[in-house]
């Protein structure tokens, strides 16, 4: 990893030697302290294994775009959030719990987690709340990984997976998705090793939006070797209208080394939040119990979480809306020539030959989607009908511009 570079040593400037003196730290030990500048060596102070690690960057905001397109109203499509904002009962709940931000929250997530141990017919001890299921995906790397480990996941897929998988020093076996798009659930399996700890599914895909179906994955389950943590990431769940789709949760017993994942970021419109939830056998739950922050999820996004549940009529509401949606778009892209991929979620794997063209075109037509580097593709999200209207005009105004996508 490359450490940033400054001329000010972290310490220089900050501590004075008389200041920590008269805090009670010994002569012996200053003597370790930089006085005049940088003696830390960084590279041997930070972990090895996160060499090459980089930040995540999200996508662009709507006031980055703001300027540099010139335009007021701009789409954007560029992380798989809701464009319809929290559910109206989740902004009540929130506004009611500031006066009390005075108090941490419940440790654990309470009577959200008995809600959704209630909910899905799994035990409060096998049902884990965290700050995002990004969170959860961290933590369990973090209770299971060990250096040496094998770590197994679709690629290209959430790129998270990666992250944890070097951060605890495991070792990446990413297996390639069929032509970019489709999982290939035997590939995923004839890389399983002895020495595999975990294996990330993501279903639906992200970025492709496909799915793997029911009766692939049976025979998958079949051969799955036990030593294998299975990890069922179902970020766009409630998006999913395919009858092929196997719920991850009617395969947990809490016995099998399976976890299942899901959030409140996508039809919930709480990505802000930061409210994630899984299902996972309880020595795994409680190990995480014991690492995780003591009060990982704040009280509003509790509240959030907890009102939001109380609307399915909302969710299915929003599913529908996201198919209608989808279908004008896939209609745009069939009149624009665009090839696209049958998506189970809220965003469109579409293929092209000029991703960054393609994309720095749409940025001036005020649309923001996703590059993913030289990755022939780019992934749209799914908006409002205002939104979809736009994304058509500007991928069509891009094919002027262009000549072709
Ligand atoms: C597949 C997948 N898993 C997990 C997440 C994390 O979601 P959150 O941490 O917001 O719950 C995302 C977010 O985009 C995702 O796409």
């Amino acid at each position: 990893m490359t450490p940033p570079t400054g001329g000010d040593g972290p310490l220089a400037g900050r501590l004075s030697r008389a200041g920590l003196r008269s805090a009670g730290v010994s002569a012996t030990m200053l003597g370790t302290l930089s006085e005049g500048g940088p003696r830390v060596d960084w590279n041997d102070m930070i972990r090895a294994e996160l060499e090459g690690l980089v930040p995540y960057a999200p996508g662009l905001r709507e006031d980055q775009v703001r300027e540099r397109s010139g335009r007021d109203d701009i789409c954007k499509l560029s992380s798989n959030e809701s464009p319809y904002g929290p559910f109206p009962a989740a902004i009540d709940a929130m506004r009611r719990e500031l006066s009390e931000l005075n108090r941490y929250p419940e440790g654990a997530s309470e009577a959200l987690r008995e809600r959704l141990s209630a909910m899905h017919g799994v035990p409060a001890e096998e049902t884990l709340v965290g700050a995002g299921s990004n969170e959860i995906l961290r933590l369990i790397g973090q209770v299971v990984l060990r250096p040496g480990d094998e770590v197994v996941y679709p690629w290209p897929s959430f790129v998270v997976y990666p992250t944890v998988t070097q951060m605890f020093g495991a070792t990446k076996v990413p297996v390639p998705l069929v032509n970019g798009t489709r999982y290939d659930l035997d590939a995923m399996l004839a890389a399983v090793t002895e020495r595999t700890r975990i294996l990330f599914l993501c279903n639906p895909n992200n970025p492709t939006g496909t799915i793997y179906t029911r009766e692939a994955f049976d025979r998958f389950l079949e051969k799955l070797p036990a030593h294998v943590l299975l990890v069922l990431d179902e970020a766009y769940f409630e998006f999913v209208t395919s009858e092929e789709y196997p719920d991850g949760l009617a395969y947990f017993d809490g016995q099998r080394p399976i976890v299942v994942l899901r959030t409140f970021s996508k039809i919930y419109g709480l990505a802000g939040a930061r409210v994630g939830y899984g299902f996972m056998p309880a020595p795994l739950r409680h190990a995480i119990d014991c690492v995780r922050e003591p009060f990982n999820v704040n009280s509003v996004a509790q509240a959030a979480a907890l009102a939001s549940l109380d609307d399915q009529a909302e969710v299915t509401r929003r599913r529908a809306e996201n198919q209608e949606q989808k279908t004008y778009l896939y209609s745009g892209f069939d009149r624009l020539g665009i090839s696209w991929v049958p998506s189970e979620t809220n965003f469109v794997w579409i293929k092209t030959e000029k991703p960054v063209e393609v994309f720095e075109g749409l940025l001036e037509e005020g649309v923001i989607v996703r590059a993913f580097g030289p990755t022939p593709a780019l992934r749209v999200g799914v908006g409002t009908a205002e939104d979809s209207r736009r994304t058509i005009e500007a991928f069509e105004a891009v094919i002027a511009r262009l000549g072709s996508v």
